[in-house]
């Protein structure tokens, strides 16, 4: 995000928070987790790959006998996803979209060639729907955004850390996307959150919290 908090521009242009250092420290979390969840309107806007960059991390995974990349994942209520997507045309590994039920079907024939659509009910909670990807293997999921999904994951108390990397700059738009919209969060001026690390990263300053007794204390530097 970006020191006022923002995590995207005001305008459909990229915003790039990150310098190469931060994102190789991202593709190497990317890399210790089973899946990647974004929302379906960051499928849409950013366009997102969602690939292991190092072709030694993708080998790693292999010798693990893991798929070179995680699992993609992503929910949506409304369906309006491209089949075309960078989403789903990147990479061989599975891709699941969770659908609100009421457009289970139409979704699924839409997207059924390049994806497993999940019906998740309605309203979809991402609590059923941490569960379910656990059911499936899932067990170290890396959420990427955006603000929506942010959001719900944190107030509902699904996270055991938040790796939040600051850029020094400002939008300073209130129309853009901030890290977060309103909401009850567990953390608040009576319960703080750990701060389990601090590091620089160039310009760019990453703060690992734990937010939970799962949260794993591991040296990201070596996966
Ligand atoms: N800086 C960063 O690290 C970063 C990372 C990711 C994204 N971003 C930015 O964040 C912005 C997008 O944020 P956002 O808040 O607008 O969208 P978002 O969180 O990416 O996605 C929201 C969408 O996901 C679906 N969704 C979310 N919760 C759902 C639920 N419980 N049930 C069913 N569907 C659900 C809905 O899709 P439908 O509309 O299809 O129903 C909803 O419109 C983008 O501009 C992107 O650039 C920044």
């Amino acid at each position: 995000m970006s020191i006022d908090g923002y995590i995207a521009s005001a305008t459909t242009e990229p915003l790039p928070l990150s310098n190469a250092a931060d994102l190789d420290r991202v593709d190497a979390v990317r890399a210790s987790c089973d899946a990647i969840l974004i929302g379906a309107a960051t499928v849409r806007n950013d366009r997102p790959r969602l690939l292991i960059r190092s072709a030694a991390r993708r080998n790693v995974r292999l010798t693990r006998g893991l798929p070179p990349s995680p699992i993609k994942v992503t929910v949506t209520e409304k369906g309006r996803l491209d089949a075309s997507a960078s989403f789903f045309a990147a990479g061989d590994s599975e891709k699941l979209v969770y659908c609100a039920s009421p457009i289970v079907n139409e979704a699924s024939e839409r997207l059924e060639p390049v994806a497993t659509v999940v019906d998740a009910g309605q309203p979809v909670s991402l609590h059923w729907l941490s569960e379910d990807l656990h059911s499936r293997g899932v067990h170290r999921l890396m959420v990427e955004g955006g603000q929506s999904i942010h959001t719900q994951f944190l107030t509902g108390d699904l996270a055991d850390e938040l790796h939040l990397a600051v850029a020094p700059f400002f939008v300073g738009d209130s129309t853009a996307r901030r890290l977060v919209g309103d909401g009850r969060f567990p953390w608040n001026s009576h319960r703080r959150a750990a701060l389990a690390e601090v590091r620089q990263l160039g310009d760019v300053v990453l703060m690992r919290y734990a937010l939970s007794s799962r949260f794993r204390d591991e040296a990201l530097e070596d996966c």
